[in-house]
This record gives structure tokens, C-alpha cells and sequence, in this order.
């Protein structure tokens, strides 16, 4: 790593620590201004108010976790099942999915062990798993599938979204990079946690489409590396 990338990475774990203890007083003086009498109005603007915070909150999740991403400290490994981290974000991020009525689940049987840090591989699968639900129009539908063959182990995620054109597939990973044209709100860190994780742990990431003619549906693979494998289950 050069010299002024690392830099870089110290000013954003610096400046993303820095941030906490204020915004988090922030959040305590709304919250504490919230339950006192105000009129209509003033509870207007502190509703404003707070979801702006809760915004700014979300952001700074998003940068502390692309600093940790960045850190090369790898953290505590331990063995870990892809499947039974799977399940544990599809659980936190059911009642998105159940909001917008999309049919969410894992397909196959299959599962792969890892020996690695658990907040990593959750960090990722959670960060996919969000774009995914994001993306996907009510109504649409998203697989997970855990497959593992002869030298390959891949963790795949299909929505049945609108996809990413091939041109963007590579900028997408860069900080602060959103496709424009959709109301959702984000900060584009997403995929670049994704990314320093992925790199990390020498996994690759593949996007396509999973419908390939009707350029529709984002397909993410993530494949490992053999060297992270821990046990292989048949
Ligand atoms: N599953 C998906 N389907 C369609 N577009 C996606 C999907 N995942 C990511 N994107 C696009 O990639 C951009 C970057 O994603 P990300 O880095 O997670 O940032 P954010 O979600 O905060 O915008 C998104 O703004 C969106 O335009
Ligand atoms: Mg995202």
C-alpha cells in the first residue's frame, strides 16, 4: 500500500471516530427535547430534526465500517458457516423486505465454512443483502444461494431488480458512487465496505444480470479462496 493511501485510510478512521461522541450528543438533546411539551409546530421541525440525525447517524455507520473494512489488522478468525450467517441477516433485514412484500430466502442445501472474522463476512452479506431489498421493486423477489463445488465456494445473492449496466459495474465500488435515478437514499459507501472486505479476504466479486437478454436482475457472486475454506462439507 503506498504511503498516502494509508494516510488517506488514517484520516477516515480518525475523522469517523471523531464524529461520534458529538453526533451521538446530538441525538440525546433531541431526544431529550422530544419528550418535553412542544407545539405542533416546534415537534414538526424536531421530527425533521431527528431523521436528518438518524441520517447522519447512518452515514457514520457506513464510514466506521469502511475504516474497519480498510484496517489490515484482520481481526479475530474463528470457523464460520456462510449459511448460518445468511440466515442471521436475512433475519435483521426481514421487515425491510416484508415492507416492500418482496419473497425472500435461501435456496439449496449447501454450505461452505470459512476460518474469518465473523463482522466481516456479516458486514458483507449485509451490505448486498440491503442493496438488494433497496433496489428491488415491492412485490419482486431475492434468492440467496450457498454453493459449494469442486473448488469453487460461492455465496450468490439474485434480486429481481433492474440491474447495473455493465458500464457502471466497475464504479460502483467507489466511495460516494450512486447510479442516479432512483429515490432511494444512500451514502454509496455500500459497496466499497463490500469491496475492502472481498479484498481482503481474497474473495471475488462477479456482477451480472441474472435474466441476461432482458438486461434484468442484479446477480452478485462473491467467490472464496480456498485458503479461507475450514472444513468442506459434502
Ligand atoms: N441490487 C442492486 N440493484 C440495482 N442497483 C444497485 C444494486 N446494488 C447497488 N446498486 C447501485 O449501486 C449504487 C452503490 O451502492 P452502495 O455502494 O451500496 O451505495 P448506496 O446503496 O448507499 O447508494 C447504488 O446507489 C445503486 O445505484
Ligand atoms: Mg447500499
Amino acid at each position: 500500500m503506498t504511503k498516502s493511501m494509508a494516510l488517506q485510510r488514517r484520516f477516515l478512521a480518525d475523522a469517523a471516530h471523531e464524529l461520534r461522541s458529538p453526533l451521538t450528543a446530538l441525538s440525546l438533546q433531541a431526544e431529550r427535547l422530544a419528550s418535553s411539551d412542544l407545539s405542533n409546530q416546534a415537534r414538526q421541525r424536531l421530527d425533521a430534526l431527528q431523521s436528518g440525525l438518524h441520517r447522519s447517524r447512518q452515514l457514520l455507520d457506513q464510514l466506521l465500517a469502511l475504516a474497519r473494512a480498510q484496517e489490515s489488522d484482520k481481526g479475530k478468525a474463528s470457523e464460520i458457516s456462510v449459511r448460518h450467517i445468511a440466515y442471521q441477516v436475512i433475519e435483521d433485514l426481514m421487515p425491510l423486505a416484508q415492507a416492500k412484500n418482496i419473497d425472500l430466502g435461501m435456496v439449496g442445501e449447501q454450505d461452505i465454512h470459512l476460518t474469518v472474522a465473523e463482522i466481516d463476512l456479516k458486514t458483507l452479506v449485509k451490505n448486498l443483502l440491503d442493496n438488494a431489498i433497496r433496489y428491488t421493486p415491492c412485490g419482486g423477489k431475492i434468492d440467496l444461494h450457498v454453493k459449494n463445488f469442486i473448488g469453487k465456494s460461492i455465496l450468490q445473492i439474485e434480486d429481481s431488480g433492474p440491474g447495473i449496466p455493465e458500464d457502471e459495474r466497475e464504479r460502483i465500488f467507489d466511495p460516494f458512487y450512486r447510479i442516479l435515478g432512483n429515490d432511494e437514499v444512500g451514502s454509496g459507501l455500500g459497496l466499497s465496505i463490500v469491496r475492502a472486505i472481498a479484498d481482503r479476504l481474497d474473495a471475488v466479486i462477479t456482477l451480472g444480470y441474472v435474466r441476461e437478454q432482458e438486461k434484468l436482475g442484479l446477480r452478485v457472486s462473491v467467490e472464496f479462496p480456498t485458503q479461507c475454506l475450514a472444513t468442506l462439507t459434502p
